[in-house]
């Protein structure tokens, strides 16, 4: 099959360049938006009285049966036609003759290609959205359920002060709040149509964006052809929300990982959720966490190798830009695929509460509450502080805990020391009284978790 530009070609193209810069095995999968761009870029071209209605009409229809087709599984695909854009037109042209060679009037694959892309990610983007809220919805649940359940903060990996497992879940459910208001945003700048910005300068005919932005559910029209046709700036965009959104799903999966070690016990994965290994008998791996883990850093590689390609390029198309495709998929893909077997993995988590509450209690992680205690006293917080550490080193030689050190032994530290000192650093009371905002105690997380809920209702 002759090229649709083979016109001021003298010689075919060699096997190698077309091998070489043939892009319909990654960018087949924009087929219908493609033929949904073109319907429109059709049915303006009617409008406008560019094409005559029948023309526009056989065009239209023979579009619709193209996709039926390809739906079908009927469609091979030709890698000399080069991308998904030509194949169409010539598939057109084959099923219709003379009218379909008027399809690509006042269009480049430059503004249709953008197009193809902002369609398909504008999709993507209201889809990984809902996998964020149902992954945000099942942490939501298991929190309710453990609002109640003490376990150790950490800092350092060290235990630190104690909180619950609820607060803790509600953390991830901020940050996947913030991917979620990221998307948004990034669908803002996605949500402009670059179609009429034709290779790079415009047309001379009278074509009407407005109409195609219209049909397409496009907010807007590009301002600039030069910079609707060269801008990937959407994508480098999804790029970085969506490693971000990894970067928390890892940090997440790391977590998970920590917490179904013996050395910790705090969870166990459902056998569902879990694998085994070959050799050893005994072993059930958090591989899904840990895979989940490792594929953070593809989706950072296509962050930076589009920052790679954009950078110093100059205006308007070039061909490099065809090298934005394969990153955003491949993110995509992966976003979703760890997104989604991420939310069943923690809906059926067993929380091993009796452990979380036993290495809350081990920890000293009521040692603030102490030094708290003290303050409450009248001794200045950095004495509280040292009086504490001394009492801690002296816990340590005696392998007490400090719920377990007797009056006479605290009143060698500090004679202000009473009876109460019992009841304000156990370890439930630790958390019921951290009520400041955002904080640990149960009435406080409750309220968190409403908040919460009403906005992931409101989507
Ligand atoms: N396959 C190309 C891409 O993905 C489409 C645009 C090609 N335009 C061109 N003038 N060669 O970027």
């Amino acid at each position: 099959m002759k090229k649709l530009w083979s016109g001021r070609f003298q010689k075919e193209t060699s096997q190698l360049v077309d091998d070489f810069h043939s892009s319909i095995g990654f960018d087949c999968r924009l087929y219908r938006q493609d033929i949904r761009g073109s319907i429109a870029h059709a049915a303006m071209l009617g409008r406008q009285g560019i094409l005559t209605p029948e023309e526009t009409r056989l065009i239209i229809d023979g579009l619709k049966e193209i996709l039926a087709e390809i739906e079908a599984g009927r469609v091979e695909f030709s890698r000399e036609a080069e991308d998904i854009h030509l194949n169409i037109e010539q598939l057109l042209i084959a099923k219709i003759g003379e009218p379909g060679k008027k399809l690509h009037t006042a269009r480049s694959r430059n503004d249709q290609v953008a197009l193809d892309v902002r369609l398909y990610l504008k999709e993507e983007i209201d889809g990984i959205a809902r996998l964020l809220q149902e992954l945000q919805s099942a942490l939501l649940d298991l929190a309710e359920k453990h609002v109640d359940t003490v376990m150790p903060g950490y800092t350092h990996l060290q235990r630190a002060q104690p909180i619950t497992f609820a607060h803790h879940l509600l953390a991830y459910v901020q940050m996947f709040d913030r991917d979620r208001e990221r998307l948004r945003d990034c669908y803002r700048r996605t949500d402009v149509l670059p179609l009429g910005a034709g290779a790079l300068a415009g047309t001379t005919l009278p074509i009407d964006p407005h109409y195609v932005a219209r049909e397409l559910g496009f907010s807007a029209v590009a301002e600039n052809t030069l910079d609707a046709v060269s801008d990937r700036d959407f994508i480098v965009e999804f790029l970085a929300a969506a490693a971000l959104i990894m970067v928390h799903l890892s940090r997440l999966g790391e977590e998970i990982v920590l917490w179904a070690s013996a050395e910790f016990g705090f969870v166990e994965l459902d056998d569902a959720y879990s694998t085994g290994s070959s050799m050893m008998p005994q072993k059930k791996n958090p591989d899904v966490a840990e895979l989940v883990r490792g594929k953070a850093g593809r989706v950072f590689g296509d962050l930076v190798s589009l920052l790679t390609v954009l950078k110093g390029l100059p205006l308007a198309y070039n061909k490099d830009l065809q090298e934005d495709k394969e990153a955003l998929f491949d993110a995509v893909d992966t976003v979703k695929k760890c997104l989604l077997v991420f939310r069943p993995l923690v809906a059926t988590l067993q929380v091993n509460k009796e452990k979380m509450a036993r290495a809350a209690g081990e920890g000293f992680t009521n040692a603030t509450d102490l030094a708290d205690y003290l303050v409450g006293k009248g001794v200045p917080f950095r004495e509280a502080h040292g009086i504490t550490g001394r009492i801690v080193y002296y816990c340590l030689q005696e392998k007490k805990t400090l719920a377990e050190l007797a009056l006479e032994e605290y009143k060698q530290f500090s004679p202000v020391i009473e009876g109460d000192v019992y009841q304000f650093i156990a370890i439930d009371r630790c958390v019921k009284a951290r009520r400041s905002p955002g904080g640990p105690s149960p009435d406080e997380v409750r309220r968190a978790i409403a908040r919460a809920k009403e906005r992931l209702e409101k989507g």
